[in-house]
């Protein structure tokens, strides 16, 4: 039947049955004539023998590379392997839907046997289809996506369905290029085992986190495991946060993104010719494909479905200190004076569990810190704010009367209950912990209510969520786990610990919505929601909240540290794409521990590293208990000078890194962005994971190795200005060496760009009334363009209520400056735009006017073509510089 008329520009043809003779002694020769890169492997929960794998009909090849581990399978599906076949392709209001009939044996338990294809033309880059069990509701995501009516009338891209077996191609309606081909393998759909296959365009893909990774992932047969967990970060291993989201750039630098709606433990497979595999183990098939065609929009166009990211306060952008091991109130108290003393900007002091009485959430030591709510109300006093670690466990084990927070909890009934309908008790820092169940409305208001009776107490300004994946000490729970199929799958995706009940609860274990089996990924999304609008009734103003478990979605509330790195400089390197990633998954409020968590740092290295850090969106110094002490105050005199550079660089650089983070919450941008995102039809650019962009005008160009005074960069085609302005870099698009001395990091503007710059301080709360500077960065032509957002940094909505200021910075070819107030708040007013620097003045200017007044103090140097400009300007009004 055929879909009808309005299809007509999708695209959409059936492709006939391609017949394959299968006999009783597996596939015919031809049908095995498959290049070892293209092999899909017939036995993805155990190695087959040969008469196993004939079995099954599939082809039996041994080698090239080993039996098992990474390589082409030995047991693969021939061509034309059937499965399912689609019937009563209907054309409906969104796009069509058809019947797909179970046409072979499965090999796996539970087999669906109708599935029903519904697919959406969402908008004309934006299509989504499900895959779901025709005849029973399964479970599905309780993530909140864009409803759409109708058909998006003309669209980037092209669909075909094949018949038999059963599948889809999306390829792009310009060029032809073939995007998504699920016909390369069969599909499964069976209870524990859902697997769909495609080819890829081009090798060139990113994304599915949360791993150590470099920024484009290998498809040499590499598998991807998805489920969070607490987790050193080391390659190859699933971490904490799952984002099933991937972009893949291709030949001609368009670029197109893939996301799968599931949460349940999965692999995905990358194999070489180029293909991929998802194998998850419930839920549904959701997909939603995004066809850019540029990578930026790609981004959006994914952001647009999970939800745009949260604007942090203006404070959450400047320096946070933190350690395991201040043990006091005296100590942490100490610690604020060494770097007041030491003239460091500080903004946000934390505390790990150091502050609390046995380790329990909402409770602080009466000894060590007996004078806790005053230390905090000092340091507000000094401008600083303050943030303590909470754990996802409540202490289970004290007598009934004791503890506030179990005992609410028990008698509302919020914790994860176990098979006997008891709360599951599994053992973390306090010892012996129950869970609470985030996706239980009830456990939302009680535990808003423990943050209000805590904050009560003790006035903290932001959360840091920890110990969320939910991490657990014992395997599964203090009792064990029941022997059943959800402890159990016929398919154990390749979790760390080889079983799902490893380092965290009992799979089997039930939430409100569903089984912790399915929810499992979703704890630290859930926990970040609860936490996100407990902080919002309780304070009345931006939450701050970072996490260390995700999912995609998570940048709408919280942001994210890469959670317990080791002091080393692989490390440090990883932190890039780590960073870049999460910018990808729309979590830009992003970063590493500075100088490393694990093990002892070293004073180089932790020089580098706060270099780095000073870059990454969130900046935190955060060291474990009992390792070398790595607070910028803890070094030599010329470490601390280089730290307090990298420092005073970040901070003159804020109403930058906070228009850019509007920029997130407005548009759907990236803050830290890698290079491809800008350059897309540059390939070189592609895999550069060693520098990062703030937004587009920014390049960073960090030192990763020990001993180094050089460092290598790759400058895109174009004009780059260093930002001190003493160089300038005319590429041709390659490799730059270019000099480090212990304390420089080499940051550079990108022709075109204007930046707003502030004074530094030693803290936003004195920096936001410094005055400002703008780096004009002038392409050849004498163009460039800049904006500053600026709000008070902390109420709840500015963007949304239009409490804000909003310019706009020009500069043309006529030699000119100008500002133009798209709109104005108080906010603003009292701060002075004080310099106007401008790169690439290619002719020394003999006069310079300010609003039409004669600056006699400004300064040329023609061997850099910078022109320096004092002004002592009103920024809440619109100015004009000019020279000739
Ligand atoms: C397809 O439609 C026909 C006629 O309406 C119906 O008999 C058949 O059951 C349908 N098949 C499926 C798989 O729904
Ligand atoms: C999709 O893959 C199948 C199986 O490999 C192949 O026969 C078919 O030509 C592909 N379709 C397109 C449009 O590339
Ligand atoms: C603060 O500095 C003093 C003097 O250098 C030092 O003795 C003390 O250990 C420092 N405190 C902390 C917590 O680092
Ligand atoms: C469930 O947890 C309770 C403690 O809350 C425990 O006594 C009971 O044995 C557990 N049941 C199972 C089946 O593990």
């Amino acid at each position: 039947m055929g879909p009808g008329p309005g299809l007509a520009a999708a695209l959409l043809a059936l492709l006939l049955p391609v017949p394959v003779p299968v006999s009783a002694r597996g596939p015919g020769a031809a049908a095995c004539e498959v290049s070892p890169g293209g092999r899909f492997d017939c036995g993805p929960e155990r190695l087959l023998s040969r008469a196993g794998c004939e079995a099954r009909g599939c082809c039996y090849s041994p080698g090239p590379g080993p039996r098992s581990g990474p390589g082409p399978p030995w047991c693969f599906f021939p061509r034309g392997y059937r499965s399912y076949r689609a019937e009563n392709l209907t054309a409906t209001e969104s796009g069509f839907s058809a019947r797909l009939r179970r046409e072979a044996a499965a090999f796996l338990p539970a087999a669906v046997d109708e599935l029903r294809l519904e697919l959406a033309l969402e908008t004309p880059a934006r299509l989504r289809f499900t895959l779901r069990d025709a005849a029973r509701p399964r479970y599905e995501v309780p993530l909140a996506t864009p409803r759409v009516h109708g058909r998006a009338p003309a669209t980037l891209y092209g669909l075909q369905v094949s018949q038999e077996p059963f599948g889809l191609v999306v390829c792009r309606q310009r060029g032809g290029t073939v995007l998504l081909n699920t016909t390369v393998a069969p599909l499964f759909f069976t209870d524990q085992f859902l697997q769909i296959s495609t080819s890829l365009p081009s090798r060139f893909i990113s994304g599915l986190g949360e791993h150590l990774t470099p920024l484009f992932l290998d498809t040499a047969w590499t598998r991807v495991t998805l489920w969070n967990r607490d987790m050193a970060p080391a390659p190859h291993v699933n971490l904490y946060g799952s984002h099933p989201f991937y972009l893949v750039m291709e030949d001609d630098g368009s670029a197109h993104g893939v996301f799968l709606l599931n949460s349940n433990a999965m692999d995905v497979l990358l194999q070489p010719s180029p293909a991929l595999t998802w194998r998850t183990t419930g839920g549904i098939l959701d997909f939603y494909i995004f066809l850019g065609p540029d990578p930026k929009s790609v981004v959006r166009q994914y952001l647009d479905v999970v939800g745009f990211p949260f604007m942090p306060p203006y404070w959450g952008l400047g320096f946070h200190l933190c350690r395991w091991g201040y043990s006091s109130t005296d100590i942490t108290r100490q610690v604020v004076a060494n770097m007041t003393a030491a003239r460091f900007p500080l903004d946000v002091q934390w505390n790990d569990l150091d502050y609390a009485d046995a380790k329990r959430d909402f409770t602080f030591n009466k000894k060590s810190f007996r004078d806790y709510p005053e230390m905090v109300r000092d340091f507000h006093s000094r401008g600083l704010r303050y943030i303590m670690i909470v754990d996802a466990g409540i202490s289970s084990s004290g007598p009934p009367g004791t503890y506030k927070p179990f005992d609410e909890g028990l008698r509302r009934g919020v914790f994860i209950r176990n098979a006997t309908g008891q709360p599951l008790i599994g053992k973390v820092w306090p010892g012996p912990t129950a869970f609470p169940d985030f996706t239980n409305p009830e456990t939302h208001e009680w535990w808003h209510d423990m943050v209000k009776d805590f904050h009560e107490q003790v006035p903290f300004d932001g959360m840091w969520l920890d110990m969320n994946e939910p991490s657990n000490f014992v395997e599964g729970s203090q009792d064990g786990c029941p022997n059943n199929n959800l402890e159990h799958p016929p398919y154990v995706p390749g979790v760390f610990g080889g079983r799902l009940q490893a380092g965290t609860i009992c799979a089997s274990s039930q939430q409100y919505l569903s089984s912790h089996y399915n929810l499992h990924s979703l704890y630290g999304l859930t926990e970040a929601i609860a936490s996100h609008n407990a902080l919002l009734r309780v304070r009345g103003k931006r939450p701050f909240i970072i996490s260390r478990s995700t999912f995609a979605g998570h940048g709408r509330y919280a942001g994210h540290w890469t959670g317990d790195v080791g002091s080393d400089w692989q490390q440090l390197y990883y932190s890039i794409p780590e960073v870049l990633l999460f910018n990808l998954f729309g979590v830009p409020l992003v970063g590493a521990d500075i100088c490393g968590f694990l093990g002892d740092t070293s004073e180089e290295l932790c020089v580098r590293w706060t270099q780095l850090g000073a870059f990454y969106p969130f900046m935190r110094n955060h060291n474990d208990h009992g390792t070398r002490p790595q607070e910028p105050f803890a070094f030599s005199p010329p470490a601390q000078a280089a730290m307090r550079n990298a420092l005073r660089l970040r901070y003159s650089l804020l109403p930058f890194l906070y228009t850019l983070f509007h920029r997130a919450l407005s548009a759907g941008q990236t803050v830290a962005r890698p290079l491809f995102l800008e350059f897309p039809t540059d390939p070189n650019t592609w895999a550069v994971d060693r520098q990062l962009l703030w937004g587009g005008g920014l390049l960073i160009t960090p030192v990763l190795e020990a001993g180094q005074t050089k460092v290598s960069g790759y400058f895109p085609a174009g004009t780059w200005y260093s930002l001190t302005g003493d160089s300038t870099i005319h590429s041709k698009g390659q490799w730059i060496l270019l000099p480090v001395p212990l304390d420089t990091i080499n940051v550079h503007v990108r022709a075109g760009h204007i930046l707003p710059l502030q004074e530094p301080a030693f803290s936003t709360a004195q920096s936001r009334g410094k005055g400002m500077a703008l780096v004009v960065a002038l392409t050849p032509d004498g163009f460039a363009r800049g904006e500053l957002f600026w709000d008070d940094g902390e109420s709840w909505e500015t963007f949304e209520r239009g409490d804000y200021t909003e310019l706009l910075f020009l500069a043309s070819s006529d030699a000119a400056v100008l500002s133009q107030l798209l709109r104005a708040s108080a906010h603003l007013d009292g701060v002075l735009l004080e310099a106007v620097t401008v790169l690439g003045v290619t002719s020394p200017p003999r006069r310079v006017l300010a609003n039409g007044a004669i600056v006699s103090d400004f300064s040329y140097r023609s061997d850099t073509q910078v022109l320096r400009v004092p002004v002592a300007l009103p920024m809440w009004e619109q100015f004009v510089i000019s020279w000739s």
